[in-house]
């Protein structure tokens, strides 16, 4: 009584992989070095880091799976803000914090504060989405994760925003930064197999939600960052692509960012 699409998923994952083994007449030795690859990322995986998802995702699994699932959910509506992968920092227990407050406890001397701002509305109908709740969650200036990193404050960088009745929410947080991605492990190993960087352009992570509406996970992009055009996880879109403007007045930022996020109802 195996359910019908875990049997089709299987009989297909089973075929391709024969026939990949056929195409590059992959000997024992080889296959061996994959296995020992899996191991490694399973020994490295700990509730802190994912290093098989990482790995999924420097051969752009994560992007694909993410397209096929968010556009299957939403394929009728139009003007949709686009979705992008998740990745392997998100976590559940993000703290609420009021609008036009800052997610940044421990800002290094290099970073470049912004303020963030929009409204979240109904894909069709325009109509404002209030009680929406926003996570978001960025890496600091070293290119760390608050829970990577020693240096910053449990839930550093981290926040859930809930909109007013308008839809609006707002927060000051940094301009993100380019960074790598770990190399130490299994994902770095293939990465320098391939001959490619370690880089992923400046981005910081969403997650919004709202009562009667599916869920969106996607990521904005610095439209200034050189890493744009080649995301070493195969994440940006050109529509997550942001201008981070110049903001006058203000003594908590100098930069600012503004965007809307549009939603389908489920
Ligand atoms: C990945 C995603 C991220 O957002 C990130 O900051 C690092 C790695 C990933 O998909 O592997
Ligand atoms: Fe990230």
């Amino acid at each position: 009584n195996t359910p019908p699409r875990l049997r089709e998923i299987m009989d297909s994952f089973i075929r391709h992989i024969h026939a990949f083994a056929n195409e590059v007449q992959l000997t024992s030795d080889e296959w061996l070095l994959g296995v020992e690859m899996i191991n490694w990322a399973g020994q490295m995986s700990n509730e802190k880091r994912n290093e098989s998802q990482l790995m999924c995702d420097v051969i752009g699994l994560e992007t694909l799976v993410d397209d096929i699932t968010y556009t299957a959910a939403t394929k009728s509506v139009n003007g949709l803000t686009a979705s992008a992968i998740l990745g392997p920092f998100y976590r559940h227990d993000h703290p609420v914090r009021k609008n036009g407050t800052t997610i940044s406890f421990n800002t290094p001397k290099d970073a470049k504060p912004a303020f963030m701002y929009g409204r979240v509305t109904d894909a069709v109908t325009g109509k404002p989405l209030a009680n929406s709740s926003i996570d978001v969650w960025q890496a600091s200036t070293n290119g760390l994760y608050e829970q990577q990193d020693p240096e910053q404050e449990d839930l550093n960088l981290r926040g859930r925003f809930i909109t007013d009745a308008e839809g609006r929410y707002s927060y000051y947080c940094l301009r993100p930064t380019p960074y790598p991605i770990p190399e130490d492990g299994p994902a770095g190993k293939m990465l320098r197999m391939m001959d490619r960087h370690f880089y992923r352009p400046a981005h910081i992570h969403l997650y919004v939600r709202s009562e009667g509406y599916k869920p969106l996970v996607t990521q904005i992009f610095d439209k200034d960052c050189t890493y744009l055009g080649n995301d070493t996880v195969f994440a940006v879109k050109d529509e997550l692509s942001v201008e981070f403007k110049p903001r006058t007045g203000d003594p908590e930022a100098s930069w600012e960012v503004e965007y809307n996020i549009t939603l389908a109802s489920s």
